[in-house]
């Protein structure tokens, strides 16, 4: 495994997301990567099992993928063209698998490799990258961007979660805010302060606006 594989991969996931504007698009993958990679590197974790998996973390996601588990499909796909080993897609594909939020169903992963691509997505969730990101896929999503009259759903199960038609500023209660406390590592922990409070800063601003105060 070698740097054609990772540059392969990106090459790939450019292909894959090309026109996507749901917030799941080629340069959050991108900035994943390298967030991944400067966490790893804090953390002393495989790079290469770290790198292949931020990559291919979203590839097979169920919005842009018929496959709903990512070891059948595309990533183990281009692992298996790349002649990586069983083991290591098996070990890639687990870090995929546990990766995302899902509401109370959420899981921590096994592997130090994993915390750090399960940061650094989370990471690209919130601050103002997380904004514009919440915002894109509520328009993309038909989404209203606010309203008085529906207030935010806590603690939701996987299922509960994935059904879950709300607004946009509830998101950020029923997700974005929760996700500074879910971080594994030191490095993405003191990351997330600053990110959360801008957040906490917008949505403050936002609702005073709303109100009439400013
Ligand atoms: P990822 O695992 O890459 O974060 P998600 O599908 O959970 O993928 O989310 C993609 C982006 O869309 C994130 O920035 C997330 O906050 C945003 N998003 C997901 N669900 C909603 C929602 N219901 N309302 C607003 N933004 C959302
Ligand atoms: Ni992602």
């Amino acid at each position: 495994m070698d740097k054609v594989t990772i540059d392969d991969a990106v090459g790939s996931v450019r292909d894959t997301f090309k026109g996507d504007h749901s917030g799941h698009d080629y340069f959050h993958t991108l900035r994943v990567y390298e967030m991944a990679t400067r966490i790893a590197g804090q953390e002393g974790a495989d790079l290469t099992i770290v790198q292949l998996a931020a990559l291919l973390h979203d590839v097979d996601d169920i919005k842009s993928s018929p496959e709903t588990h990512a070891d059948k499909g595309r990533a183990s796909a281009f692992l298996r063209k790349h002649d990586v080993s069983e083991a290591m897609i098996k070990t890639i594909c687990d870090i995929i698998d546990e990766v995302s939020f899902k509401g109370t169903d959420t899981v921590a992963p096994k592997t130090i490799e994993g915390m750090c691509v399960q940061d650094a997505d989370r990471l690209d969730a919130i601050g103002a990258i997380g904004i514009a990101r919440a915002f894109a896929y509520g328009g993309s999503h038909g989404r209203t961007i606010h309203d008085p009259e529906i207030g935010p759903t806590e603690d939701m199960d996987g299922d509960e979660y994935k059904d879950h038609v709300s607004t946009t500023v509830n998101h950020f209660y029923e997700k974005l805010f929760h996700l500074k406390d879910l971080m594994n590592t030191a490095e993405a922990k003191k990351i997330a302060e600053r990110r959360e409070r801008y957040m906490k800063d917008f949505i403050s601003e936002f609702l005073d606006e709303w109100a009439g105060i400013r």
